[in-house]
This record gives structure tokens, C-alpha cells and sequence, in this order.
């Protein structure tokens, strides 16, 4: 679970999900806190935030680093740091970069073991959190095979004629 959640080096939050965090939570750097409170300050729309405040585009083991700092976004992210039977894995991947990288890609293989629906049976949501509308295809097409052929110039393709008929049957 520490080696997956090393996911959310990458990717955003919507503010609702860890707002409670934001008033006076001792598991959240202060001044981080008090950024993200400005951030989040309008509810109706919702902004969302990196959940890697360190480097949010890049697959790296930073997001442990800012576990350390006090810097995650999720309750359930710096937990991590903060319980004994994970915080040892969370300084372990802070430290190396590759072996992070190593691990996560054994997990994520291990996952895909996990009874992965493909094809018709399964479907790529929309909007992750819930199934895709009933009407609408779940899983996209392959795209149509185009057969590769040179850039055409405008050449016009002359209509085939048919041969005049003599009038006289074949036999
Ligand atoms: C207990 C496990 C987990 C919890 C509670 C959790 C929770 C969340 C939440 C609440 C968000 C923000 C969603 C939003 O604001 O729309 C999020 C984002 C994300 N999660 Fe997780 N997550 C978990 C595990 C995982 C795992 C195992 C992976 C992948 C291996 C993962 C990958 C991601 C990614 C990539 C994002 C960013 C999505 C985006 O930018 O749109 N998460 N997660």
C-alpha cells in the first residue's frame, strides 16, 4: 500500500477532499496549511491542488520526501509518515529514487494480475469515481484502419467510359 500510493506523485485533489485538514491540523505544514486555505477558499468551484507539492508532473520518489516535510495532501498520504508500521517504507523510498521506481512497477504488475476486466466486459470510466452512463459505448473503438498511401496531389480521376455498343447482339 506504501509502494502504491506512491502514485499520487503525480496527479491533483479536489479541495473537498482534504479541506478539514487545512484548520488547524498538527500532521500539516503550517505554512503549507495556510497556502492552501487561500487556495481552497472558494468551495463552489472546488479547486484542486498537486498532491506532490514538491514536483507534481513527475514520477519520482519527491512525494515521500514531502511526507517527511509534513507536505502531503490526503489524510490518508501522510499518514504514511506518521504510523509505525509505515513510516520506515516511507524513509526507506524518500532515500532511493530507484528503488521506488523498481518497486511501483512490481505493484503495478501485480495489480494488473487482479482480475482485470478488458474488452466489452469492462470499461474505461469518464469520470472515475462512478460506472458510465448506460447509453454511452464503455470502452472506445479502435481507431478505423486507414491504409497508408502517399500525399495525393489534386489529380482528377477520370470516370471510366463505357464502350459504345454497335447495336448488334453477341452471339
Ligand atoms: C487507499 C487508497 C487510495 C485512496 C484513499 C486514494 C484517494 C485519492 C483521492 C481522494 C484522490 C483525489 C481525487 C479527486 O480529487 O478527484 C486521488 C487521486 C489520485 N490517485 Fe489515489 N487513492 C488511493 C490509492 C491510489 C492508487 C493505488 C493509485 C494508483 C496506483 C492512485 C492514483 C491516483 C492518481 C494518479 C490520482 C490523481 C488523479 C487526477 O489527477 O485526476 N491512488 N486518490
Amino acid at each position: 500500500m506504501v509502494i502504491l500510493l506512491g502514485a499520487h506523485t503525480v496527479g491533483v485533489a479536489h479541495c473537498s477532499f482534504f479541506s478539514e485538514r487545512l484548520q488547524n491540523d498538527p500532521s500539516m505544514d503550517a505554512n503549507l496549511a495556510a497556502r492552501l486555505r487561500n487556495v481552497c477558499a472558494n468551495q463552489n468551484t472546488d479547486p484542486t491542488v498537486l498532491l506532490d507539492q514538491g514536483t507534481g508532473f513527475v514520477v519520482d520518489n519527491e512525494f515521500y520526501k514531502q511526507l517527511l516535510l509534513k507536505r502531503g495532501i490526503m489524510h490518508i498520504d501522510q499518514q504514511l509518515a506518521i504510523d509505525r508500521s509505515t513510516s520506515g517504507f516511507v524513509s526507506r523510498f524518500a532515500r532511493d529514487g530507484n528503488g521506488f521506481k523498481k518497486g511501483f512497477g512490481n505493484a503495478m504488475v501485480k495489480m494488473g494480475s487482479i482480475g482485470v476486466l478488458v474488452g466489452n466486459v469492462g470499461e474505461v470510466r469518464t469520470n472515475c469515481r462512478v460506472f458510465n452512463p448506460k447509453n454511452k459505448p464503455t470502452v472506445p473503438s479502435p481507431p478505423p484502419k486507414v491504409k497508408a498511401s502517399p500525399p495525393s496531389k489534386k489529380t482528377k480521376t477520370k470516370k471510366q467510359k463505357k464502350p459504345k455498343s454497335s447495336g448488334k447482339k453477341k452471339k
